[in-house]
């Protein structure tokens, strides 16, 4: 099967790339409204861009239907400029889910997913409290592209439960958090608990040594 994306509706275009670019991470956003209301919603177009300095990519699309309706997460990063990413483990996915359900601008999605919320460090805007870790992030810039914005954050504080920190890196104890990601769209999600398998990475000589045995 070949498909000319300028011949078949977004929707049949999302349901394959959300299929095809997976398990994507989840990134739980927590915002905040220009009276203080504090949003949170899941995004799994989502990664880190760059490390030094450590950026991560965000889309978000606008609500379906016509007319241009951008979500709350993407109006108060571009009103307030900052946004906390929560890292979504296995405990925390049905209450993630529970945060993506099309609440009215206002509606306080933790209270009803029975979160609680933590101060940041940087940024005025609360992590989750559950959340094994969370980035606290700036506004780089918003790209509106077609029905999508790209946002660009800078993440200036990153907090880690210490259970999920091996301090000789540091490095996360990934097998230990017990991350969930996002498959295809269909409400599929993929654990990492017992899941990981270990390749190590060779240089150039190694592989020549190998090659010669
Ligand atoms: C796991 C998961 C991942 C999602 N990823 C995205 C995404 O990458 N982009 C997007 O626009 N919506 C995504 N959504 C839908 C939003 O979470 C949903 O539209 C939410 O209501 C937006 O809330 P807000 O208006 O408070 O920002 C996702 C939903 C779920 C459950």
């Amino acid at each position: 099967m070949i498909l000319d994306v300028g011949k078949v509706a977004p929707h049949q275009t999302y349901n394959l790339l959300i299929g095809l670019v997976a398990p994507r991470p989840i990134a739980w956003i927590t915002s905040v409204d220009l009276v203080g209301n504090v949003n949170a919603a899941p995004f799994s177009a989502y990664n880190y861009v760059g490390t030094d300095p450590p950026i991560v990519a965000i889309g978000v699309g606008n609500r379906p239907g016509p007319g241009v309706i951008g979500k709350d997460t993407a109006r108060n990063i571009r009103e307030t400029g900052e946004f906390v990413i929560n890292v979504v483990n296995e405990e925390l996915a049905e209450r993630m889910v529970l945060c993506a359900v099309d609440f009215p601008p206002g509606v306080e999605e933790l209270a009803i997913a029975k979160l609680e919320t933590a101060p940041s460090s940087l940024v005025s805007v609360p992590r989750i409290l559950e959340s094994p870790a969370s980035l606290e992030c700036r506004e780089l810039t918003t790209m509106e592209i077609g029905r999508s914005r790209v946002i660009l954050g800078q993440v200036v504080a990153i907090h880690v439960k210490d259970e999920f920190v091996d301090p000789s890196g540091p490095y996360i104890r990934a097998e230990q958090l017990h991350a969930v990601g996002r498959m295809n769209g269909k409400g599929a999600y993929v654990r990492t608990r017992d899941a990981f398998f270990h390749i190590p990475r060779m240089n150039y000589q190694e592989w020549l040594a190998r090659e010669k045995s």
